[in-house]
This record gives structure tokens, sequence and C-alpha cells, in this order.
């Protein structure tokens, strides 16, 4: 049986990155809903329990909860921040309110040096970023560490395998927090590690071929990493069994077909096909301006391709994604935590409820930065696997309002200056995605001595893990110069730039 560790969530920003961490140290991890059945629990049969942090309080009514039935499993538990918290509340101990809480970089004194901080130094720095704090343990626990602030920063009962830490050791600014929670996953629950991404390709491989038995898939290549991944993965399992199908819907980056051609039909040969339905996307687009009616119109149109181009050799059961972790868990958190449902626009736009097909989603136990590890590790080139991510809708969404030929020839041009100018200042690898937007906005300008009245483009260029949170990149001021005399000089049809600086939430990536 596969070794595998849970993580509790109770809603903090970091469950994801717990979950991260502890792979990055070879044990499989799952984040769960604290509200998972004792009875489900056993069957995931976990060699170690983490419960995350939450912005709720335990001292106020209503705030996350988990059976005390769960603790009660024979599996080591270790409680980050509000896990701590409620561990102390759930076994006996008393939870208050600090004067000032504690946020930031603090150092903890660590007073035993076993168990988790097996190895440590006396003094640790750690990140902390809490109100509450554990003023009396549950009976049978001790103290490990302490600051002048919160004298139980750090709580353990070694008979019974139970944790409890005030600071997060998921986040970088707590240096040693991974040796913490490698003391923790192998010295107190047991594991063995080694969990690696050629095993996960040979664990995919085999339940890909029981999943399709005989029958066909189709793959719906966007020329983003994540739909390449996925087809190189099924391709290794079932080869010619699966046809991938690239749409050049026209709402396509300038030269991008061409590149994803060169790539399928050379480096890396795919089953694969182009299919050109430019004239039927646009069509269908026009004189649409809302954003949602055009990722829906945009999903009916590439369900209708793929059913085409599947008929055509037989019929398939299966349509493939490139979903990952990350959208499992939003569309989770978004329905209540009842329901494993993926956000369907997340792939290929707004797709039909019924779509005709089983959906394949092999990467959905990944997130982003492994699955650049198994496109590597499948062989797939280098210049694919560095490609920014790219949305479903392409371009569409990048216009805002209605598309047009003009508007998305004049928004190819102006994205093309961007992207040549982040590789050219060696910025294109370092940002999540950088990108032009056209606006419905004509301003006045003048060019010689004569007056404009032309169309502004928005530059956005981003930072971010996983998309669902993201910050604008300070991009230096030389750049955005360049990008911005470029895009006015060489593009007719605008004459002003300006630089998105909004961060996510509140503002989205895509302004659409
Ligand atoms: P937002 O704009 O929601 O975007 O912050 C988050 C990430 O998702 C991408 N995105 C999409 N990808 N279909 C996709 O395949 C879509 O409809 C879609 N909308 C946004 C966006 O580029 C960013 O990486």
């Amino acid at each position: 049986m596969r070794e595998i560790a849970v993580v509790f969530d109770f809603g903090s920003q970091t469950s994801q990155l717990i979950a991260r961490r502890i792979r990055e140290l070879g044990v499989y991890c799952e984040i769960v809903m604290p509200d998972i059945s004792r009875d489900e629990l056993l069957r995931i049969g976990p060699a170690a329990v983490v419960l995350s942090g939450s912005p709720a309080s335990v001292l106020e009514p209503g705030h996350p909860e988990m059976d005390p039935a769960l603790l009660d499993i024979n599996v080591p538990v270790l409680g980050i921040c509000y896990g701590m918290q409620l561990l102390s509340k759930m076994l006996g101990g008393t939870v208050e309110k600090g004067e000032n809480g504690e946020y930031g970089p603090a150092e903890i004194e660590v007073v035993n040096h076993t168990g988790i901080f097996s190895d440590m130094e006396y003094n640790l720095d750690v990140w902390m970023s809490h109100g509450d704090h554990v003023v009396k343990m549950p009976e049978g626990f001790k103290v490990l560490a302490g600051t002048p602030a919160c004298s139980i920063s750090a709580m353990g009962n070694d008979n019974k395998k139970i944790y409890g830490i005030q600071f997060h050791p998921e986040v970088v600014h707590t240096p040693r927090g991974k040796d913490i929670l490698r003391n923790f996953l192998f010295r107190i629950a047991g594991c063995k590690g080694g969990w690696t991404m050629s095993k996960f390709i040979d664990e995919s491989v085999g339940k890909i071929r029981n999943l399709v038995g005989d029958s066909r898939v189709v793959c719906g290549l966007s020329g983003g990493i994540d739909s390449a991944v996925t087809a190189a993965l099924i391709n290794r399992a079932i080869g010619d069994q699966m046809k991938s199908i690239f749409v050049d819907n026209g709402l396509l980056r300038k030269g991008e077909a061409d590149e994803i051609r060169s790539i399928f039909t050379g480096d890396y040969p795919l089953n694969f096909l182009v299919v050109d339905a430019k004239h039927e996307f646009l069509d269908a687009l026009k004189g649409v301006v809302d954003p949602e009616r055009k990722r829906k119109i945009i999903g009916e149109k590439f369900i209708r391709v793929f059913r085409k181009e599947a008929e055509k050799t037989g019929g398939a059961g299966f349509l493939a994604q490139g979903t990952l972790y990350p959208d499992v868990i939003e569309s989770r958190s978004a329905f209540g935590g009842a329901s494993a449902t993926i956000k369907s626009h997340h792939n290929v736009g707004g797709l039909p409820e019924d779509i005709g097909f089983e959906l394949l989603e092999p990467l959905k136990e990944l997130f982003k930065d492994e699955v650049r590890v198994l496109g590597r590790e499948l062989g797939l080139p280098e210049r694919l696997l560095s490609r920014q991510p790219f949305p479903g809708p392409g371009l569409a969404v990048r216009i805002v309002g209605e598309i047009t030929e003009e508007s998305l020839s004049v928004l190819r041009k102006a994205d093309m200056i961007m992207q040549e100018e982040m590789v050219r200042y060696e910025k294109y690898e370092e940002v999540w995605q950088s990108f032009a937007v056209l606006l419905p906005v004509k301003s006045v300008g003048v060019m010689g001595d004569e007056r404009t009245y032309d169309n502004v483009v928005a530059l956005r260029a981003v930072t971010s893990l996983d998309a669902m949170t993201a910050d604008w990149v300070k991009l230096p001021y030389e750049i955005l110069g360049r990008i911005s005399s470029r895009i006015i000089n060489e593009v007719k049809g605008v004459n002003r730039v300006v630089y998105d600086i909004s961060s996510k939430p509140p503002s989205t990536i895509e302004w659409e």
C-alpha cells in the first residue's frame, strides 16, 4: 500500500504549501476536509496526520472542528498554529486570546531536543501568525519550545505521538521548518519516504490502462504545459489509443500553432492532429462581450470539435484534461468541502454539462511545479516546459469587449513585444504569467504633428505559486518603458500603454 500523509485543511492559506513540503520530503500527501468520516480516514490509511492553520479562532463560535475520534486511529498527529490550538481544546487544555498576538518573525527557544526538534539548535528563527495561544496544555503533554510572548510555542505527548507547534514550518521564513516536518514524518511517524515522479509515472500508467481498457481517448492540447504533460503521460500508458487534438481556435498567440505542431510532430511525436476551427469559433463569438458567455461558447465549440474528431475514428470514451490539484482543492473549498467536482472552466473554457465523454484527469493529484518535474521525467522538451500558463479561452479573455479579427491582430502584436522583452531582460521564466490586454477604451494622443484617437493596451505581469493568489511584478521602469515605446511605435492602433498593479485577490490574473 502507498505510504501517505494527510493534511486536514481548516481553511489556511498554507494548507497546500504544507502538502507540498511533505511531498518534497518524498512522502505522498493529500489534503482532506476536516469533516471526513473516521471510516474514510481509515480507508486512506495515513501514516501521519497534520492539522493546518486557519483564519478562525477556537474561541469564537462556529470555528471549524473535527471529530475527536479521528485522533484515535493510532497515527501520529502534528497540529500547526490553529491545529495546535484545536488539539489543545479537544484534549482538555486551555486556549486564550493573547494581548498582542505574534505576527511575523520570532525566535523560539527549544527546551526539548528530541522528537520533532531532534538535531536542532537552541534558538530557531520561525514565522508566527497567531492571536490566540495555548496557556494550559492537555494532560500528558510537555513544553518543547517557547518564546517570551508565548511560553508554549511547541508541545508534545510522546506516548500518544501528538504534537503541536504554534509557528509555521511550511513557510520559507522558518529556515528549519522542513527539518521539523522531516523529523515528524520519519522519526515519529516512521515514514520511509521515496515517493518520486518515476514512481508516480509507474502508478499512473497502471491506473490509466485499467481505467481505459479498450476505449479510445481524445486529449485536448492547449499548448500549455498541463495538457502537454497529460498527453505525454497517457501516451506512455496507451500510445496511439489516444488522439491528441490541438484546436486552432483563432484565439492563439502569434506563432503558437506552428510551435506546438513542430513539438508534437518533431521532438515528441504523438498521435497528433491540428484542427483549424478559427472561423467556427470567431463566428460564434461575434458581438459577444460578456466574459462568461465567451467562456461558455468556447467550451461548447471545443467539445464539438473533440466529438467530431473522435467520431472520425470510431468514437472515444474519454476526454483527457490537465486538471491539477489546486483546481480540485479550489472547487472543493468553493462547494463547502462536500464535493470534489472540478471547476470545469479551468481547462477548456466553460464545458457544457453533458460533454458526452468520461473525464480522464491523470494530473489531478499534482501541483504545478510537480507537473514540470513530471514533464521532464517524461522527456518533454524544455522549451515547452518553461512556457507560462495560457488560459484555455486564449486571447478571448484578454480582449475586454468584442473579439474581432482586428482586435486579435492588435493584441497579438502587442503581446509578442511584451514576451520578447521579458525574454530579453531574462524575466520571462521568473514570473508566473506576463501578457498584454486590449482595453475597449480609446484615448487621445499625438504622433508627429497628428492627433490620434486609438486603443489602450494594459500590461500584466504576476508572480504566483498556483494562481490562487498572485502579486504584480515590480518590473524595472527600463523594461516597462521599452515595452511601452515599442508597442506604441510598432503596433498600429495603439497610442497608450498602462501597467496593471493589482494583486489577486481582490483582482484576478486575467481581466475577464
Ligand atoms: P484568474 O484570472 O482566475 O486566473 O486569476 C487564474 C489562472 O487561471 C487561468 N485562467 C483560465 N484557464 N480556462 C483556463 O484554462 C479559463 O477559463 C481560465 N480563466 C483563467 C489564468 O490564466 C491564470 O493562470
